[in-house]
């Protein structure tokens, strides 16, 4: 009985540590965003690209969104979604795209 807790909390244990480096991962999170923002979008394209943007300029953008100071339709959803550090990380990968 003893056994089975200690191979239960393990697992638990690294499945969360690998959890964490993983949302920590700036390109990984990336992944999500471009399923929607094209790196290089038509020219009628309604998404912008996210490329060209200072870490500064997207990590206020998407804390804006994350607390509700901007009006828009998906993007305060999805910034939701991510801890501030976890925003920060992606912010710092997209600008050096
Ligand atoms: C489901 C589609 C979708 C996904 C996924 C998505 N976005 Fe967006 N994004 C949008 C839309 C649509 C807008 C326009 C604002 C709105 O209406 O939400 C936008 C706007 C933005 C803007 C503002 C651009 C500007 O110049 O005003 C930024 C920055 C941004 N997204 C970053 C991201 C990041 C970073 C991710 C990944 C964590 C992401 N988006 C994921 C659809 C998406």
């Amino acid at each position: 009985m003893k056994l089975w807790l200690l191979i239960a909390s393990f697992g638990m244990l690294s499945s969360a540590s690998f959890n964490s480096y993983a949302e920590l991962n700036g390109q990984n999170i990336a992944l999500n965003c471009f399923n929607c923002h094209n790196p290089k979008p038509a020219a009628n394209s309604a998404i912008p690209s996210l490329t060209g943007y200072s870490q500064q300029r997207l990590q206020q953008a998407l804390l804006d969104f994350k607390y509700d100071k901007t009006n828009a339709t998906l993007m305060p959803r999805i910034a939701k979604a991510y801890s501030d550090a976890e925003i920060s990380a992606v912010a710092a990968y997209l600008s050096q795209q």
